[in-house]
């Protein structure tokens, strides 16, 4: 056998490349939005292979993954987990409790548990406030934080939801229905986001109980978030009155209630950027 062949069958599997920055907690870390610097086709570490050699040749040789190939794959799951475009950017990172606002420092600190804590952590969360406080933010945050971990995530507007299962029905056959619900029953962790925002039809109290009731017999951790409250102001509807009392009853054993109070963050960007 000739040197140059031997050094070669020494190539031995090291440690994946650790993504940047290398010491960060997982805690903190986001999928970043565009991996396409780091597409295979172009990648200078590896020339595409995926696999990426270190150490030099008179050292001892490995190859480990290439950056590209973990980033590759981690957007892919994002991805896979329909996280809506504007907010893959969002992360515990960069949500800032507003500075005295208990209520959002509160909700932070269950985001960040339930980010941690999981998969010993027996119940979900309903996040209820008013529009821009940063409700679908932190559901998305936690969302990033457990497919860091390897968890199976998935993130459904919960109005959209319905509109598709609706849309299934009226196409052809109960079989579209039921592959569309899979993944909304299967996934280890689902967020539904604006609940209570559809028209309260039958329909739609009949359906949301279906898809919430199989999740909660199965023992599937659920995050929603809505803005509608159990405390009535005014002449606006409670949640109750929009999901019906049977639902927010059961939305009791599934999720601990997280209010967040504030402005609309939105609205104080807008007046800050003249
Ligand atoms: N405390 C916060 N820190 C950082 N960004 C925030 C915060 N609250 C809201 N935002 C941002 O404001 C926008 C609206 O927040 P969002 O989560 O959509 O509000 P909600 O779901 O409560 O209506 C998003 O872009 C979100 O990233
Ligand atoms: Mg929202
Ligand atoms: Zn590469």
């Amino acid at each position: 056998m000739s040197s140059e062949k031997s050094k070669k069958q020494a190539l031995r599997a090291v440690p994946d490349a650790a993504l940047p920055p290398e010491d960060d907690a997982p805690l903190f870390k986001t999928i970043p939005e565009n991996t396409d610097e780091y597409a295979s086709t172009a990648c200078p570490l590896c020339n595409g292979s995926g696999w990426e050699q270190v150490g030099n040749q008179s050292s001892n040789q490995g190859v480990r993954r290439c950056k590209c190939f973990v980033l590759k794959a981690q957007a892919d799951v994002v991805s896979t987990a329909r996280i809506p475009h504007r907010y893959r950017p969002c992360s515990l990172h960069n949500y800032y409790p507003i500075h005295g606002n208990g209520t959002q420092f509160r909700a932070f600190n269950y985001a960040v548990r339930l980010a941690r804590e999981y998969p010993a952590i027996d119940r979900g969360l309903l996040f209820m406030g008013t529009v821009g406080v940063g409700k679908t933010h932190l559901s998305v945050a936690v969302l990033q934080e457990l497919i860091g971990k390897g968890v199976g995530c998935l993130f459904y507007d919960f109005g959209s939801l319905l509109k598709e299962i609706q849309d299934s029905y009226s196409k052809v056959s109960h079989t579209s229905e039921l592959s569309l619900l899979a993944p909304v029953f299967n996934t280890d962790v689902l967020v539904l986001d604006e609940l209570g925002a559809s028209k309260p039809t039958d329909w739609v109290r009949d359906t949301m109980m279906h898809v919430i009731g199989k999740r909660y017999n199965d023992q599937k951790l659920t995050i929603f978030t809505t803005n509608y409250l159990d405390q009535r102001r005014a002449s606006e509807e409670t949640l109750e009155d929009r999901i019906g009392v049977r639902l927010r009853s059961r939305l009791y054993e599934m999720c601990k209630t997280v209010v967040i109070e504030g402005e609309d963050w939105r609205k104080k960007k807008d007046a800050l950027n003249p």
